[in-house]
């Protein structure tokens, strides 16, 4: 195993890899393995999905990996998952924040406990190990930090306020860490998976299942897990072989003198027509310097 072939290669290089017991976080698990990676394979103690089978598979293959239950929602936990990885492979590269749960209800259903819960798990829980993974990554002068949204979080989806709100609060973590993860060569980017899994065998039709085999998500978290991408900041779906760019874009709008209700329903497709539109790669300072440049020069 191991880089002879591939062009992309982690060989040496050391990944932490949360809720792989199944799902996509296995098939990232094995696939950051078949690259070369040693890794540490995360899940929950108990009768789910066992990181210790992914760690068979994986070793069965050739390849190195420990197995540590530990729930990522636990900060201890968390930060035991990075304690663990040092001590048996001696540093720590990658971080693939990967775990999830669903607690799915409509918002006039939704309790404020299933709300917490879902923050726990994936926002918090991508917290607490990236928190603890951070200190190292950044005294090396390397990282890469994959980090897991949704469309429900990117585009909305009916009866997930929950996973929606944590799902797109991890865009927003993932912005600001490439932000701050630059200068020391920490690289961090964010995707959109549509696969087949527990999580969504009851959700999606059979065809559509079919079609979606995690493993064809997991060759762009190797890439993003490599020294090869430089990319950092962004958001990637990917799903049944599909993989494409999602930005946040802004408008060109206009600039009212006086602005009043009735003036901005009357340029209100002005408002919202996206031609034209820019990112702020810069961050929110470089979108409010543009805005401040609009509005001292107004271009109509
Ligand atoms: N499958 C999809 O189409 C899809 C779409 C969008 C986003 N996602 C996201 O992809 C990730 C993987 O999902 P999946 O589809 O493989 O689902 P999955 O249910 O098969 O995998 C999630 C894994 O996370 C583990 N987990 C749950 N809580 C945990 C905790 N507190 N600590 C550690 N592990 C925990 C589960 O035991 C499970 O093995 C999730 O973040 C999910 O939200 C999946």
């Amino acid at each position: 195993m191991g880089g002879t072939v591939s062009e992309v290669d982690l060989t040496g290089r050391v990944a932490i890899v949360t809720g792989a017991g199944g799902g996509l976080g296995r098939s990232h698990a094995i696939a950051l393995a078949k690259h070369g990676a040693k890794v540490l394979v995360n899940d929950l103690a108990g009768d789910g999905p066992s990181a210790s089978e992914v760690v068979k598979e994986i070793t069965t293959l050739g390849g190195e990996a420990v197995a540590a239950d530990a729930s990522v929602a636990d900060p201890a936990g968390a930060a035991g998952l990075v304690s663990e990885a040092l001590a048996a492979f001696g540093r720590l590269d990658v971080v693939v924040n990967n775990a999830g749960i669903l607690r799915d209800r409509s918002f006039v259903k939704l309790t404020e406990q299933e709300f917490r819960d879902v923050l726990e798990v994936h926002l918090l829980g991508a917290f607490h190990l990236t928190k603890a993974a951070w200190p190292h990554l950044k005294e090396q002068g390397y990282g890469r930090v994959i980090n897991t949204t949704s469309p429900a979080g990117l585009f909305g989806n009916f009866g997930q306020a929950n996973y929606s709100a944590a799902k797109l609060g991890l865009v927003g973590f993932t912005r600001t860490l490439a932000i701050e993860g630059r200068k020391a060569g920490i690289g961090v980017n964010v995707i959109a998976p549509l696969a087949a899994s527990k999580m969504t065998e009851t959700i999606l039709p059979a065809e559509a299942l079919a079609a979606l085999d995690p493993d064809l998500v997991s060759p762009l978290v190797v890439y993003l897990a490599s020294e090869a991408c430089t990319h950092t900041g962004g958001v990637f779906t990917a799903g049944g072989g599909y993989f494409g760019r999602v930005a946040v874009t802004q408008a060109p709008g206009l600039v009212l003198a006086a602005p009043t209700p009735e003036e901005i329903a009357e340029q209100w497709s002005t408002v919202t027509d996206l031609t034209g539109g820019r990112e702020f790669d810069g961050g929110a300072s470089e979108q409010g310097d543009w805005v401040l440049s609009q509005v001292a020069a107004p271009s109509s």
